[in-house]
């Protein structure tokens, strides 16, 4: 659960990282003002709207309205969970999460969960190790041509057959059952009969990038189905998310520059066997453009290898859609389909370290993909055939980022189909920005929204504040309310940075105000800003000050004992009122 983890250290984890750096490592961003300003990750744009501010640490984009702080712009765009990003950051900063935090349900169970699996990938690769020479695991792992060694690398186990196998072993209690039916380890029938959900299977062990297990993907031993059982999605895995043995061959993505995506468990199993540790999986889903960011963090270049057939093109369609808007200058991606009949397992085996590596260096470049492929589709001999190659690509160009790819791709079009440059430019015009309404729903001259907006941008200003408290009789709207709270906090705490503040609001409902309050508009320059927030906290002292008088007011004459004190008091008070009144819209 987020908000668990002690604030001073999200505030201190805040203030260490720079988002600005984060950013960068993911989206090419540019120094514009104080602000640093990109094409926007979140949604397709030609004119850069989303912008960075290292002063706030917060970032935001005028086209799709997406904004946020590191944490946000990690779970959002690695789509990270809270904890995993707040991770990735802690160890950009080179910080420990505190251990001794108090644990949420969920927290405590995500920990539980993790090692459970850990213990299980332990038992399932004891059960390989142990088992006969003779038996019908080791005889299949070695006619396949495994070698220990890898299967150690790995972690690759073995499930028994027997129903009963980790139930036995791992759920003595209904909550540790309850914890092996949460990780898919254990699968309860409509009777309410447990069993385990892998029998008689060589076991994978998925790890997650910072080599934890996850989940598991188990083969049967013989022709039976299904070929593969994966784990479910769990509060551990997202299939669409993760990538075989991504964990194993991150540090050889690094030093080849290179990344290989292929389709099965034993294709990567295979090819770093043979000396190609630079390769990974998809665990049977097509690639997302979360694989390809997270490969695209490691490396510039990534080489999809399909087979050759026809799903193995689609595949290949596909993956090139999903690194689309990922394609700046300085990313290379290309495609292989290998020979009728094989996958990377098989090609290895029978031609070779080399000659796989020979594919890989001659693979496809995307362009050339992209135009062989559309070409093939549509005659361009034919004016209705251009039109139909026009149509195709257009989805294509305009998810490419302002890149020379894609200009020089624009030109090969020109050159293919005999169309004018400006025919061209205005088929593939920037799209109109859709800006957020959330804003425009917020009264910008209500004086709390306004002292939120200026307060959240900018903390120190409460320091001109005496007493926050001093406003407290102003508390009658949720905003007012906000107003007084955010700053107690700043008061009590003068370190928080915007989006240290943000972030103390995470996991509750007024988390998306107060990072609405972090981007609105307005209008005042910085060299104004103090002043502008004096006057307005001025303002609200006023009436709050009037607010009380009038409620003593109603005090006085609810208790109805008009005696001549009272009748003095009350015109004194009704005459203070007025003054601040007047003084107040002055
Ligand atoms: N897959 C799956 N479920 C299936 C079949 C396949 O999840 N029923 C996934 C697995 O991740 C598998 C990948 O798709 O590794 C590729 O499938 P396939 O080419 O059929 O298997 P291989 O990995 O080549 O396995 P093997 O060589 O053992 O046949
Ligand atoms: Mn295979």
């Amino acid at each position: 659960m987020p908000g668990k983890l002690p604030p001073e250290f999200l505030q201190e984890l805040l203030s260490r990282v720079d988002i600005v750096d984060v950013i960068r490592n993911q989206v090419p961003l540019k120094k514009y003002g104080r602000e640093f300003r990109a094409s926007c990750p979140f949604h397709t744009e030609r004119t850069p709207s989303f912008y960075v501010s290292p002063a706030k640490q917060f970032y935001h984009c005028f086209g799709c309205g997406e904004s946020g702080t590191a944490i946000s712009f990690l779970m959002k765009y690695s789509n990270l969970r809270f904890m995993d990003a707040i991770e990735e950051l802690a160890s950009i900063a080179g910080m420990e999460i505190p251990k001794n935090r108090t644990a949420g349900p969920s927290m405590g169970n995500t920990a539980r969960l993790i090692q459970l699996m850990e213990e299980v990938q332990a038992a399932y690769k004891r059960e390989l190790l142990r088992s006969d020479p003779e038996s019908h695991v080791k005889s299949y792992f070695k006619n396949r041509g495994f070698k220990q060694k890898s299967a150690m690398h790995f972690g690759i186990g073995f499930a028994p057959e027997r129903w009963d196998f980790i139930l036995k072993k791992f759920g003595r209690s209904e909550s540790d059952r309850s914890l092996l039916r949460k990780a898919g380890l254990v699968i309860r029938n409509d009777k309410g009969r447990e069993y385990d959900r892998f029998r008689n299977r060589l076991m994978f062990p998925i790890h997650d990038r910072r080599g934890r297990v996850i989940a598991f993907g188990g083969r049967v031993l013989d022709s039976s189905e299904p070929k593969y059982l994966n784990s479910p999605e769990t509060v551990l895995f997202r299939k669409s998310n993760e990538l075989f043995g991504l964990f194993h061959a991150a540090k050889a993505i690094k030093d080849e520059g290179k990344a290989i995506i292929v389709e099965g468990y034993t294709d990567v199993l295979s090819l770093h066997q043979s000396g190609i540790e630079n390769a990974v999986a998809t665990l049977g889903t097509a690639t997302t453009s979360y694989h390809i960011r997270e490969l695209f963090r490691a490396t510039d270049e990534i080489v999809f290898c399909f087979d050759g057939d026809r799903p193995g093109k689609i595949a290949a369609w596909r993956a090139m859609k999903s690194a689309l808007t990922m394609m700046y200058d300085g990313r290379l991606v290309g495609f292989v389909f290998l020979p009728k009949g094989h996958d990377p397992d098989s090609f290895v085996r029978q031609n070779g370290t080399a000659e796989f590596q020979q594919l890989i260096s001659n693979c496809e470049p995307i362009a050339e993909f992209i135009f062989r492929q559309l070409k093939g589709s549509a005659d361009i001999n034919r004016a209705d055939g251009i039109g139909k190659l026009i149509k195709d690509i257009t989805p294509i160009l305009t998810q490419l980022p302002d890149s020379t790819l894609r200009e020089l791709m624009k030109n090969e079009l020109r050159k293919i189909t005999g169309l004018s440059e400006d025919y061209l430019k205005k088929k593939f015009a920037p799209e109109v920005s859709h800006k957020r309404q959330v804003q425009t729903k917020l009264n910008k001259h209500d004086l709390s929204n306004r002292a939120l907006a200026l307060l959240i941008q900018n903390p120190s200003l409460s320091q001109l504040v005496e007493q926050a408290e001093h406003l407290i009789e102003f508390r009658r709207g949720q905003n007012s309310r906000l107003l007084v709270e955010v700053l107690s906090k700043l008061k009590a705490n003068p370190g928080l940075n915007t989006a240290a503040l943000i972030e103390e609001y995470r996991g509750t409902e007024l988390f998306e105000l107060v990072r609405t309050f972090a981007d609105l508009e307005h209008f005042v320059p910085e060299d104004g800003l103090l002043e502008e927030f004096i006057g307005i906290i001025a303002k609200i002292e006023k009436l709050g000050n009037r607010h009380t008088a009038r409620s003593k007011i109603s005090e006085l004459m609810k208790e109805s004992r008009s005696s001549l004190e009272d009748a003095a008091k009350i015109q004194e008070l009704l005459v203070e009122s007025r003054k601040a009144k007047t003084k107040s819209f002055s």
